[in-house]
């Protein structure tokens, strides 16, 4: 008897606490302006933060005021001084500080993004930065759009991107994840039922390895062949193909690094340039004149030093 009601006593409980945990995840309502200003600015601060000459220039009653007043940074409550003077005590002046659930409403509010109104029911991903990179994973992919928070999950081929930081409503930075395989893949960005896809955006590849089909489809030819080919090229430094290349006695010395001038100058961050900076013949210019483009990876530069030191074969 005493068993059996007992068993229903804990029936009761774990139904009860699933109700709970149900509906936590369920309310991912974002605290915004409105609530915080209904609740706490306007009762407790616009007698001094409002009006024609608010204190401290600081009307709290108005969002556009607290946003140029710069004493909120969205996503960031640590950083923010409206909610550093009330945890403080300072604010409100002369009144009783403020309760704990009255701070946690306005902690929460910044973690959501210090919003206005609440976010719009779309979710829009725009692009992605970078477009590609090795199967490896491991770096770090730059996610544009609108109508991000901090709940906003992000997905490459539905693995989650880790290391998630929302930066702004617009924008948001994860650690790309590893893939089983070479590839275009969907990213996604989802917020509860709302998601964006981009589909086939991003592109996974192999890591470059040390041939010359390799270096030539990913680095010689995006990169260098641009200037380094036709019929006068700079320092009759040919590259469209690897007898040209080879035949530029200094630019490749199989097996030497030193005395490779290709490995030296990008290792060096000397090449690339950049397209239409090449030499203006006109006077004595310096060296300097010329613009160098991007260094390459260390990737590409480590494949490059590799294949040299392999032989340079035409691999
Ligand atoms: C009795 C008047 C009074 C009340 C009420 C009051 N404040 Fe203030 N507040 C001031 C004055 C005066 C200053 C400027 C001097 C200072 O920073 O201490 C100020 C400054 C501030 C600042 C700094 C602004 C800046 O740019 O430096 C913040 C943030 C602030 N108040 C928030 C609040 C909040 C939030 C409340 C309500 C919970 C509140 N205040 C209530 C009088 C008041
Ligand atoms: C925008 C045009 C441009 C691009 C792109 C470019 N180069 Fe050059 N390159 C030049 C010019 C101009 C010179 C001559 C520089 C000088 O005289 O200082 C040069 C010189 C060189 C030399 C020196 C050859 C020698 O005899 O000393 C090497 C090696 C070289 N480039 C390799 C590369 C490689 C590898 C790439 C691609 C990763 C590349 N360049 C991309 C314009 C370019």
């Amino acid at each position: 008897m005493e068993n059996k009601s007992k068993g229903r006593i804990k029936i009761f409980f774990t139904i009860l606490e699933m109700t709970v945990v149900f509906s936590t995840a369920q309310v991912s309502a974002v605290v915004t302006f409105d609530e915080v200003n209904k609740k706490i600015f306007t009762p407790i601060c616009a007698s001094c933060h409002s009006g024609g000459f608010p204190d401290a220039d600081l009307d709290l009653t108005q969002y556009t005021s607290i946003k140029s007043k710069e004493v909120v940074v969205p996503f960031d409550p640590q950083k923010s001084l409206l909610l550093q003077k009330v945890v403080s005590g300072e604010m409100p002046a002369g009144g009783d500080a403020l309760s704990e659930t009255q701070i946690q409403l306005i902690r929460d509010w910044i973690s959501d993004g210090a919003l206005d109104a609440p976010p719009a029911a779309t979710l829009n991903l725009k692009s992605i930065n970078p477009l590609f990179g090795s199967i490896q994973g491991g770096y770090f992919m730059d996610i544009l759009g609108e109508n991000f928070t901090p709940d906003t999950e992000v997905t490459l081929d539905n693995k989650p991107c880790t290391e998630k930081k929302v930066i702004s409503t617009n924008q948001i930075n994860c650690r790309v994840p590893k893939a089983e395989g070479p590839g275009k893949v969907d990213v996604k960005v989802t917020l509860g039922s709302l998601s964006s896809t981009l589909e086939k955006s991003f592109e996974y590849r192999l890591p470059l390895g040390p041939t010359f089909s390799a270096l030539y489809t990913h680095v010689f030819k995006p990169k260098c062949i641009g200037c380094h080919s036709g019929n006068n090229p700079p320092h009759d430094l040919d590259m469209s193909s690897y007898e040209t290349l080879m035949s530029h006695r200094r630019a490749i010395v199989p097996g030497d690094l030193k005395k490779s001038r290709l490995y030296k100058m990008v290792s060096r961050g000397k090449m690339p340039l950049k397209p239409g900076s090449s030499k203006k013949d006109d006077d004595d210019s310096e060296e300097d004149d010329e613009q160098q483009a991007d260094p390459l990876p260390q990737q590409e530069i480590e494949a490059i030093a590799h294949w040299i030191l392999q032989g340079a074969l035409n691999n």
